[in-house]
């Protein structure tokens, strides 16, 4: 298993590359990739570590060699909110770090499963799928957005709000990543019982979750640790699904036919990616109107990301 992190010597970059030296399974390679010069040192420092994962580093113009024949490429590469700005606010940089690294990718490693953590997630994703599609190497079952942060969220406010062990609580989120478009299905939570006036208090801290770091951190980046474990724990599940296991988790993509339908929702993850898209959970008449509110919303994103990959 060759998994490649763009990125790599960022702010989430660094703890995801640290877990993903932990726990992958012996054998594996780690290929580490940024912009930054010092990132052939962070694969150094990590292959110090004593486990059976090999660390590679690279910079520049060397993206295509990292991502050599990777299994899977995860990227959390570009810039991150400060207090004040929406995730949308960083598509005028982001979304062209993310169009060139695909484009990589899709040279380098055409196979790959992609997952997407640089936002705003709802319109990246959709960049990638289009530059994959102008590549001729979109497989819908493999590109993902990583919306794990909002599912480990939900667990520890859940878990917190009723007093329960966080491995008890597992909260499916659906829409997408960014403010109103993440919708938690608190009404539903397998063994957890909230009442409406908690549900109606925990879905918007939980949609607001990422802003409560971002103003916290006061103008020094955004969620670093919390994501890095989201991406890691995701890029594991994948791991896992890839060589046979069945793993079903929360994550942003194309449920229809066309680029223009991705959606977060429980997945089935199996050894090519997607394995199966079950019916999301019936919804309460609270989330109902909530995903309905959202949708104009997350189309909006979704062509914002469809155009800005077709433009020239
Ligand atoms: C998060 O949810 O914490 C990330 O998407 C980063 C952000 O800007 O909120």
């Amino acid at each position: 298993m060759k998994v490649c992190v763009l990125g790599a010597a960022g702010g989430i970059g660094q703890p995801l590359s640290l877990l993903l030296k932990l726990q992958l399974p012996a054998g594996s390679e780690l290929s580490l990739y940024d912009v930054a010069p010092f990132t052939p040192g962070v694969a150094v420092d990590l292959s110090h570590i004593p486990t059976e994962v090999c660390v590679t580093g690279y910079v520049g113009d060397d993206v295509e060699a990292a991502l050599q024949d990777a299994d899977i490429v995860v990227i959390p590469a570009g810039v991150p909110r400060k207090p004040g700005m929406t995730r949308d606010d960083l598509f005028n940089v982001n979304a062209g770090i993310v169009k060139k690294l695909v484009g990589a990718g899709a040279k380098a490693c055409p196979k790959a499963c992609f997952a997407i953590v640089t936002n705003p997630v709802n319109s990246t994703v959709p960049i990638a799928a289009e530059v994959l599609k102008a590549a001729g190497v979109f497989d819908k079952r493999k590109l993902f957005g990583v919306t794990t942060l909002d599912v480990i969220r939900s667990n520890t406010f859940v878990a917190q709000t009723v007093g329960k062990s966080t491995d008890e609580v597992n909260v499916n989120v659906i829409g997408g990543h960014s403010g109103v478009t993440i919708l938690p299905l608190l009404s539903s939570i397998p063994g957890v019982e909230l009442s409406q006036a908690d549900i109606e208090a925990l879905t918007p801290r939980i949609q607001e979750a990422g802003t409560e770091v971002v103003e916290a951190k006061a103008g020094a980046g955004s969620a670093t640790l919390s994501m890095a474990q989201a991406a890691a724990r995701f890029t594991m599940s994948l791991v896992a699904a890839m060589t046979g296991a069945a793993v079903t988790e929360c994550c942003y993509v194309q449920v229809g036919d066309d680029t223009s339908s991705f959606h977060a929702q429980p997945v089935v993850l199996g050894k090519d990616g997607v394995e199966s898209i079950p019916e999301i959970p019936s919804l309460s008449d609270y989330e109902q109107k909530l995903l309905d509110e959202m949708r104009e919303i997350l189309e909006g994103n979704i062509k914002k990301g469809i155009e800005f990959a077709n433009a020239d």
